[in-house]
């Protein structure tokens, strides 16, 4: 449904995307991963005929970005990083005014705005002027614009960003509820939104596309090692060498705020029983001892700070190394 292919964008000497390849298939979800600056809005721009790429081609639902804008735009709901709302319209103005513009005519402008107004619950407020909105509602109003004419296909640019935790997770069900039936890229900088809503996450940093897998297998496929969470109470000075030389113990890290020591063992190996047993012959006093599974979160920072160079410290121990980051 959706087709990137080698697309690049510069802006003068900067090169806010390179060579970015990646493709959607109808109904489904996919999170745009990256940090701020690594070219989430500017490849959505690109695909919402917002602006031409400077090289490569971008297709959605069959019709070129830069050649069939007028095709690719009628498909296509659009929210942008800031929502595109008149202050001092009501809602319902406003919405009419964008149905007015998508070329709605009086009926399907009416079932349009009866069919979004439920979905995104704005019936309270729907004559009240956007200005007196709470950002929330307005942000349920820019998707509302998004969803009006009904668009097989919604690129919506951190469509959370700002909210609180109960307009969070309402904002995520409705992209939830849209999967299947329509194809949505969603971009975002926090991790858990992937993994909440998405069935399929492409990483970009600086650019470029670092990873893309299903949140799932790309932790699976990035874990090196499995790791023990171990927390002792009257630990000698020198458990962590201790621990290292048992067998099967690649490495000993002290995790920093919760004084617990981060056991990396041989992958597929579970030395809990023998850690266990360990501390416990020695009377060290065993307090807690867990297996810890790498997070989205643990695999984005590899990727990224790998980039950038900063790789190091216990964290990236487990690093992948990304000679070639397609082929992950
Ligand atoms: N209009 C612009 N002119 C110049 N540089 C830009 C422009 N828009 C974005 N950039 C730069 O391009 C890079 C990617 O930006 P952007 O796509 O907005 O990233 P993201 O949405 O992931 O935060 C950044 O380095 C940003 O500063
Ligand atoms: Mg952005």
């Amino acid at each position: 449904m959706i087709e990137a292919h080698n697309i690049t964008k510069r802006y003068g000497d900067l090169t806010a995307i390179e060579r970015v390849t990646f493709t959607v298939a109808k109904g489904e979800v996919l999170a745009f991963l990256g940090p701020n600056g690594a070219g989430k809005t500017t490849t959505m721009r690109i695909l919402t005929c917002f602006m031409p790429a400077t090289e490569g081609t971008a297709r959605v639902a069959g019709f070129d970005c830069f050649e069939q804008p007028v095709e690719v735009k009628r498909r296509i709901g659009y929210l942008p990083e800031t929502p595109p709302v008149y202050q001092e319209l009501t809602v319902a103005e406003y919405l009419t005014f964008v149905g007015r513009i998508k070329g709605l005519g009086a009926a399907d402008l009416r079932r349009g705005l009866d069919r979004v107004v439920e979905r995104l619950s704005l019936g309270d407020v729907r004559h009240r002027l956007i200005a007196n909105l709470s950002r929330g509602y307005r942000q349920r109003v820019g998707l509302a614009q998004a969803l009006l004419h009904d668009p097989p296909v919604l690129i919506l640019d951190e469509p959370t960003v700002g909210l609180d935790p109960k307009q969070i997770i309402e904002i995520r069900e409705l992209i939830k509820s849209l999967a299947g039936s329509h194809t949505v890229i969603l971009s975002t900088h926090i991790l858990p939104e992937a993994t909440a809503v998405c069935q399929r996450v492409v990483i970009i940093n600086r650019g470029r596309i670092v990873a893309e897998d299903t949140p799932e297998r790309l932790s699976a496929r990035l874990r090196r090692s499995e790791k023990i969470s171990l927390i002792v109470k009257q630990p000698p000075a020198d458990l962590a060498a201790r621990l290292r030389a048992l067998p099967g113990i690649l490495n000993v890290f002290e995790a920093t705020d919760s004084g617990a020591l981060l056991l990396e063992c041989a992958l597929g190996r579970d030395l809990r029983d023998e850690v266990a047993r360990y501390v416990v012959t020695n009377g060290w006093g065993l307090l807690e001892l867990k297996t810890v599974s790498m997070t989205l979160e643990d695999v984005f920072l590899h990727l990224t700070q790998h980039e950038e160079g900063l790789a190091g410290g216990s964290q990236t121990q487990a690093a992948v190394q990304i000679e070639e980051p397609r082929n992950l």
